[in-house]
């Protein structure tokens, strides 16, 4: 989709201004607004109403502060056009999202998104309705990211991780001091009750590296991944399950009222407050994905807190002195 980085970040700023959003469409493009409804509620963390146009006149509370985001492939839809011209007499913002440059709803509103979906020639919408859908995505991350990271305020982080997730838990702590200067401390799971239990409170959070299910050492792993005895955990009584052996640790944090973030692949699981899924992946190259994860945690944190993440202070690329 060439649509301009530019041109969404507009729409996202009109978006973030306005304290009262409606979304319209008719037929079709009634059911993409639905569907930007629930995108910028859950990803943007905005209150909008999709209506269809045609009942948009019977509901109208706009005012000033108000932005009407029309969504049309041909950009000449009488109920769509009408709804628009009601909100405008009212004084509200109005945008839209039309694949139709130069028709009549491109000319009216404030701001114009040209989705360049090429003619729809066939009459029923197919790949117009797509791109409007991507769009509204778009729009959607855009606000989210602008937004911020709503963990921004944490003033202290306990990241956790067992096994070959110990070295990724230090290693995503210590990115988040650089760039963010934000105290982390990285710790294997099982340290956790020889003192830092003590600390947990509602206002540590605890970032917790979840291996896959029944991922074992890193010892039985690699036999297993190099096409080895894949019977190593079996025939190895010390082979120990990393999986649960962490899901004890969130256990004891939970238990003393600490939030638990878990970077995890098998879905969210109701024991954490908050939870990230990520692809399942061979256990062997599992380690990896939860660090990037954690990276761009770091970074939208310190983007938050309006650091520079390209030169953290205090630090240089290279340190050359003793
Ligand atoms: C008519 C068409 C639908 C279309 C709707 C909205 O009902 O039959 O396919 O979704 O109008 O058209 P628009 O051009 O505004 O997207």
């Amino acid at each position: 989709l060439c649509i301009d980085a530019a041109e969404i970040a507009g729409l996202a700023e009109m978006l973030l201004e306005a304290r009262r959003i409606y979304l319209l469409g008719v037929g079709t493009t009634y059911y993409v607004a639905l569907l930007g409804q629930y995108l910028l509620a859950s990803v943007a963390d905005l209150d909008v109403v999709a209506l269809s146009s045609d009942e948009f006149r019977h509901l109208d509370k706009s005012d000033a502060h108000s932005l009407v985001l029309a969504i049309s492939q041909s950009g000449e839809t009488y109920d769509t056009l009408m709804s628009l011209r009601h909100a405008k007499a009212r004084g509200a913002k109005t945008a839209a999202i039309v694949n139709v440059m130069g028709s009549s709803i491109a000319r009216l509103v404030d701001r114009v998104i040209l989705q360049r979906s090429g003619p729809e020639v066939c009459v029923v919408s197919t790949k117009a309705a797509l791109v409007q859908m991507v769009l509204l995505a778009r729009v959607a991350i855009e606000v989210g990211t602008r937004r911020g990271d709503r963990h921004a305020h944490v003033q202290n982080w306990l990241f956790l991780g067992r096994g070959i997730y110990y070295p990724i838990a230090l290693e995503a702590a210590l990115k988040m001091k650089e760039v963010t200067y934000i105290h982390a401390e990285g710790m294997p799971g099982g340290f956790l009750k020889h003192g830092t239990l003590s600390l947990v409170d509602d206002k540590l959070y605890t970032l917790v590296f979840v291996p896959p299910p029944q991922t074992t050492d890193l010892h039985a792993m690699t036999l297993s991944c190099c096409g080895g005895a894949p019977a190593y955990a079996v025939a190895n009584p010390q082979a120990t399950d990393l999986h649960t052996m962490t899901l004890s640790s969130v256990e004891e944090v939970k238990a003393r009222g600490g939030f638990v973030f878990g970077l995890t692949v098998n879905g969210a699981d109701e024991i954490f407050d908050e939870c990230v899924t990520l692809a399942a992946h061979h256990e062997f190259t599992a380690p990896f994905l939860p660090l990037v994860a954690a990276q761009l945690l770091a970074y939208f944190t310190a983007t938050a807190l309006r650091r520079n993440v390209d030169k953290p202070r205090s630090l240089a690329k290279s340190v050359t002195v003793a």
